[in-house]
């Protein structure tokens, strides 16, 4: 949201076509939005936990917007590697669930909506979409940050998010 946010001004001011950026970033903001909603459902936060997001949210917002108004390249970066871990919690929480320590419950409805998966999916279905996700979002993020580099990277067009590109994933 911030990258959007930054670069639709940028545009704005420099009179220059985005390339796509802001709806891919806006995209990004929102499938991380639905990560929240879903997992609120299976987690169940308590009001401690809510005044930490709030306080987390803060700092963090006001933090990145600056470091993105500094450069933009170093914040795609950091992104890319916070998506990185995110990639290998999910990895470890896999294994929580196949090892027993996390119940495998019913994926909540939202879930199920969102990422159209089976009417039988599990936690652990889940897990697996988001995690693709934040691959994506890994990929996204160092490529930005790669192109503000000025690295030769395949400049073609970003690949939308999988649950949006294959329609048939929920059946498979
Ligand atoms: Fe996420
Ligand atoms: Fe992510």
């Amino acid at each position: 949201m911030v990258g959007a946010t930054i670069m639709h001004l940028q545009c704005l001011r420099r009179m220059v076509d985005d390339d796509g950026w802001i709806r891919t970033l806006l995209e990004e903001a929102e499938n991380e939005r639905m990560h929240l909603m879903m997992f609120i459902e299976i987690a169940k936060p308590t009001v401690f936990e809510r005044l930490v997001v709030m306080l987390a949210q803060w700092v963090f917002y006001i933090g990145f917007f600056l470091l993105y108004l500094v450069s933009s390249r170093t914040a795609h970066r950091v992104v890319g590697y916070f998506e990185e871990e995110a990639v290998l919690s999910y990895t470890l929480y896999l294994k929580e669930i196949d090892e027993g320590r996390s119940p495998n419950v019913t994926a909540p409805a939202i879930a199920k909506h969102y990422w159209k998966l089976s009417d039988d999916a599990t936690l652990r279905d889940v897990v697996l979409v988001v995690r693709d996700d934040e691959a994506h979002h890994r990929d996204v993020n160092h490529r930005f940050a790669s192109k503000l580099a000025g690295e030769p990277i395949d400049d073609g067009h970003i690949a939308p998010y999988p649950q949006h590109a294959d329609e048939s994933r929920s059946q498979s």
